[in-house]
């Protein structure tokens, strides 16, 4: 165990590098566009897409692309960026990596889950996802290990090393848990209460392992003027469930996921009346 977190502690040190390198230009290139309507310096703008096939007409900036990771083995991570809907400077960035083994984030998060443009059920279009987690904040989906979507390195090996290792099934994310909250690390862990691949029961189960004192304890959470789920706040932790949804909540509960995501984001419990 002491390897996953020592593998995630240097992982988690080249997203900062990352997070530091697209958010500073695009807050950047946002200001000039705005204060002078100069043309964007291609040379700090050449992840900008611009043209993706019938993309829905929309008021944001997005980029994807690769960001070396390590050069001697020729290691890249792929990445889409999205900016906030609105007020970009003022909302908080956040990382989304799918979980595993091996899911795209691209392929999942980002264009079936909680991203702004989703992919037509033909695989045919793309179709605006009015319930996008980026009107909240700016979405950052970052495709890890090597060997998952488009994140690749040119060094075979790699892929035995940190591909299969990082990917293979652990027993339990609980001692990752632990060391997050002892940073300080405000946690969320949701979960569909008609999921039958990870059901909620088990996951109440393994919290309970944690012993967190409890804050608030189990009750319902409202959206919509309905019964959206339960849940139970912990120092360090709180526990949802989505009423009907399965294991891809924001496919089968769209408007109760940004709802939750954004009373998280803001720091408050979720509504808990009517
Ligand atoms: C690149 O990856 C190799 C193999 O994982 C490692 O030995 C080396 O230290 C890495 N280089 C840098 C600069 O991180
Ligand atoms: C991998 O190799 C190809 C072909 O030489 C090169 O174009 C590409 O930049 C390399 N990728 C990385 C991440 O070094
Ligand atoms: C999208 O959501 C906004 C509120 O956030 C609403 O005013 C608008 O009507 C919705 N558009 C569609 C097409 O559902």
């Amino acid at each position: 165990m002491d390897n996953i977190v020592l593998k995630l502690t240097s992982f988690l040190c080249t997203l900062a590098f990352l997070l530091f390198i697209s958010f500073k230009p695009v807050v950047s290139s946002r200001h000039r566009q705005w204060s002078g309507g100069r043309k964007l310096n291609s040379g700090d703008n050449s992840d900008l897409v611009t043209n993706l096939p019938n993309q829905p007409r929309v008021d944001f900036q997005h980029y994807a692309g690769y960001v070396m990771v390590n050069e001697t083995n020729g290691r890249a991570l792929f990445y889409w960026f999205y900016e906030a809907m609105t007020s970009p400077e003022e909302k908080p960035l956040v990382l989304w990596l799918n979980g595993g083994p091996g899911c795209s984030s691209v392929g999942y998060g980002a264009t079936q889950e909680i991203g702004p443009f989703l992919v037509d059920g033909d695989g045919q279009g793309l179709k605006f996802n009015n319930f996008s987690w980026n009107k909240e904040a700016n979405m950052l989906f970052l495709e890890s290990p090597v060997g998952v979507g488009f994140s690749y390195s040119n060094t075979t090996s790699d892929y035995e090393q940190l591909g299969d290792d990082l990917t293979d099934s652990k027993s339990t994310v609980i001692p990752i848990y632990k060391k997050l909250i002892s940073a300080k690390l405000r946690i969320w862990v949701y979960s569909g209460d008609t999921d039958g691949r990870v059901p909620v029961l088990s996951t109440r189960y393994s919290l309970n392992t944690l012993a967190l004192p409890v804050t608030k304890p189990w009750s319902p959470w409202y959206h919509e003027n309905e019964v959206s789920g339960w849940y139970e706040e912990y120092e360090g932790l709180t526990f949802a469930t989505f009423r009907g949804a399965g294991h891809a909540v924001p496919c089968f509960k769209p408007s109760n996921s940004l709802a939750f995501f954004s009373s998280f984001l803001r720091g408050e419990s979720p509504p808990s009346t009517k």
